[in-house]
């Protein structure tokens, strides 16, 4: 069986967020407000497979995981069968839970390759790389990330395609392609999706996507559409405790920023240390000084310096 289908539910899951949730911020969530399951990032399936060495070596290293993210589901991006099949092999070697592909990204470079919400255009296309992770998998649980239509909400076409194949789960980020996310998610959308679930393929469990701003929220929606979970993506910046439901104190949330700046650096080595930047505007906020310190956490280039500053500003 399935880690799926031994979730509680309602069960709350960790969105995948390129250069957000990458390794070091999830072993960081992990231990301090640890999801019922976790996503890694996007990873390109063709760059893994056709990629030259130095390449492949960066994408490896979005795949790195600890054993207490578990369960860990790798996601991927591809619109070819053929490499779908062989990364979904890689991933079961690797260890992972479980394997989602990536049907609703609105990134250019993505769509370009078909991929992310391109598929959605390619309900038949789609259904091949569905059945290329199955057969690559070897068991393990196969699940789709997706929107709730391209140009317009297309839910009752684009849907019974998803349903129509093996997959485990169905995550509906409840927008259109053409909405980005621009806009409300439509949460109606998603009790609709549980209504045809229910009809076509009632094995399949469903999660909504959207706008979650914390679990109390996600258990009113959970109620509110019958779906089986919840993903939350952005109601984690700034805060790893999202999923215990706990309020740190300052210090232990600026203590707490300097280890998840420390195992960026350590596992991370080869990314940019701007990324960072966008979590401490998250994590360094709303309390007397916050401003100062975050101008000066904006010029800081490494953990030790961030290190330095927050322990100045807490002592
Ligand atoms: C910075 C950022 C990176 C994202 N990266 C991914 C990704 O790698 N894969 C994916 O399926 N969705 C990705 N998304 C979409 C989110 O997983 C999620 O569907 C969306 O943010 C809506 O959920 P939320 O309102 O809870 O954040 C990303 C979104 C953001 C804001």
């Amino acid at each position: 069986m399935s880690f799926w289908n031994s979730l509680t539910k309602p069960f709350f899951v960790l969105a995948p967020l390129a250069d957000v949730t990458d390794p070091a911020f999830r072993r960081v969530i992990a231990k301090y407000g640890k999801p019922d399951a976790m996503f890694t990032e996007f990873v390109s399936a063709d760059g893994l497979v056709l990629a030259p060495e130095e390449g492949r070596k960066k994408l490896l290293a979005d795949l790195q995981y600890s054993e207490i993210e578990r369960p860990i589901v790798a996601q991927f991006f591809t619109s070819r069968p053929e490499i779908m099949e062989r990364v979904a092999a890689l991933a079961m070697e690797l260890g992972f839970d479980g394997i989602d592909i990536n049907m609703g990204c609105p990134d250019k470079s993505i769509e370009k390759q078909k991929a992310g919400a391109a598929l959605i255009k390619d309900p038949e296309r789609a259904k091949e790389v569905i059945k290329a992770a199955v057969r690559g998998a070897g068991g393990l649980p196969i699940s789709v990330k997706t929107r709730i239509g391209y140009n317009k909400d297309e839910l009752d076409s684009w849907l019974p395609h998803l349903l129509d194949t093996d997959l485990t789960a169905i995550t509906l980020h409840a927008r259109t392609r053409k909405e980005m996310s621009s806009v409300p998610a439509h949460w109606d959308a998603v009790g609709r999706a549980v209504l045809l679930r229910d009809t076509l393929n009632p094995k399949t469990l469903i999660l909504g996507n959207g706008d979650v701003s914390g679990l109390e929220d996600a258990r009113t929606k959970a109620k509110q559409t019958g779906v089986d979970g919840i993903m939350l993506g952005r109601a984690i910046f700034g805060n790893p405790w999202l999923f215990s439901e706990t309020i740190p104190s300052v210090p232990e949330k600026l203590t707490v920023m300097v280890e998840h700046t420390k195992l960026f650096e350590e596992l991370l080595p080869h990314k940019s240390f701007a990324i960072m930047k966008k979590h401490y505007k998250a994590y360094v906020n709303g309390f007397p000084g916050a401003a100062e310190l975050r101008a000066e956490l904006m010029e800081a280039p490494s953990a030790s310096a961030v290190e330095a500053l927050v322990h100045s500003f807490l002592h």
